[in-house]
């Protein structure tokens, strides 16, 4: 007899999901071709009528070191606000909160990274420097209408350093809670964590975290991403970031590959019964449109095979 290599999610787990939409941030940041911003607006404006009730649509970081997003003022100024969704922009340090909360971003995404390897390559400084900045921005969010929530990158591994001890990933998250920090989120930025590892990280993250302002993150670049969104939610998690057609990647992490993608984690999500709100239909005909938009193929899988309930003429018989 067979026995299930998950036990059946608890009554406590809802039978929803919640799927913030990353790629115009995270996916749009590795993109070699700038993308138009005029695009970018239509892109997020289509990503809000499908239904997203979150959109991390930039990031206000240097020019210098991500142009693909150097025009992350214009592009929050000229979409279109839906009522009922939170547009996030990612910052790395209190200049990046300065110019979102000029841009009435809606929610400041502050990211540093539990490796300090990954750390001084991403963001230029150490753990303990980005976390000073992060009670700066704490202060000048004060009073703001903004929202804040704080990344963990590297949490499940770092392709400099390895393994990441969960205890200081844990005290991470404990340190961002006693800033005042509302949301977290613990991300796989190169796709190393495996779902036994989520299920525990996640697990000890929700006797922190309540899992309403609990995001998970994670690269699909070892083929783990959508069985890591089980465990996560298998162990309590309801939020997750995916980008559209699977886009995505850090530029200062070697290897780095797509995020889970969105369509493909909707498809999954639907066919088990598992609520998103979303209009699947329309996320595959917008992700059908990226290859002509970014000048190439893009990894999600649901877009490409159509849904299982497209089915087939059978073949005529001879
Ligand atoms: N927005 C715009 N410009 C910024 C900025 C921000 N958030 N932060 C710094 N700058 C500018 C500075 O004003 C300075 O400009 P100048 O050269 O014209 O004087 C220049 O960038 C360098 O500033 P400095 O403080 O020395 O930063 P740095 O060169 O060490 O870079 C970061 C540090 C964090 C700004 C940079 O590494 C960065 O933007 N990283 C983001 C990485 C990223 O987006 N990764 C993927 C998502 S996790
Ligand atoms: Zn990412």
């Amino acid at each position: 007899m067979s026995t299930p290599t998950m036990s059946a999610p608890t009554m406590s787990v809802p039978d929803r999901l919640i799927v913030q939409e990353v790629a115009p941030r995270d996916g749009f940041q590795i993109e070699p071709r700038f993308i138009e911003t005029a695009d970018k607006v239509a892109l997020i404006d289509a990503l809000a009528r499908a239904g997203f009730t979150r959109i991390e649509a930039t990031s206000f970081v240097s020019p210098k070191a991500v142009p693909a997003l150097r025009d992350a003022a214009e592009v929050l100024a000229r979409i279109t606000r839906r009522p009922g969704t939170v547009y996030v922009a990612l910052v790395p340090n209190l200049k990046g909160a300065e110019r979102a909360l000029a841009a009435e971003a809606d929610e400041l995404n502050l990211v540093m990274s539990v490796s300090e390897t990954h750390n001084r390559a991403n963001m230029g400084q150490t753990c303990d420097a980005s976390l000073d900045g992060f009670a700066r921005i704490v202060e000048a969010a004060r009073g703001t209408r903004a929202s804040l929530n704080a990344t963990v990158a590297t949490a499940f591994g770092c392709p400099f350093e390895g393994a990441q001890a969960p205890e200081r990933v844990l005290a991470l998250v404990e340190r961002y809670l006693a800033l005042g920090i509302e949301g977290v989120t613990l991300a796989d930025t190169t796709g190393m964590a495996n779902p036994r590892q989520v299920h525990a990280l996640v697990t000890r993250a929700l006797a922190r975290v309540p899992a309403g302002r609990l995001t998970l993150h994670f690269h699909n670049t070892r083929g783990l991403g959508l069985a890591n969104v089980l465990a996560a939610r298998d162990a309590g998690a309801l939020r997750f970031d995916a980008a559209l057609g699977g886009l995505g990647g850090c530029p200062f992490a070697p290897g780095a590959t797509g995020n889970i993608c969105t369509e493909d984690l909707v498809n999954m999500c639907h066919e088990m019964g598992i609520g998103t709100g979303l209009d699947l239909d329309a996320l595959i005909g917008l992700s059908r449109g990226l290859p002509a938009l970014i000048g190439h193929d893009v990894p999600g899988q649901v877009a490409k095979a159509g849904r299982p309930c497209q089915l087939h003429a059978p073949p005529r018989a001879a």
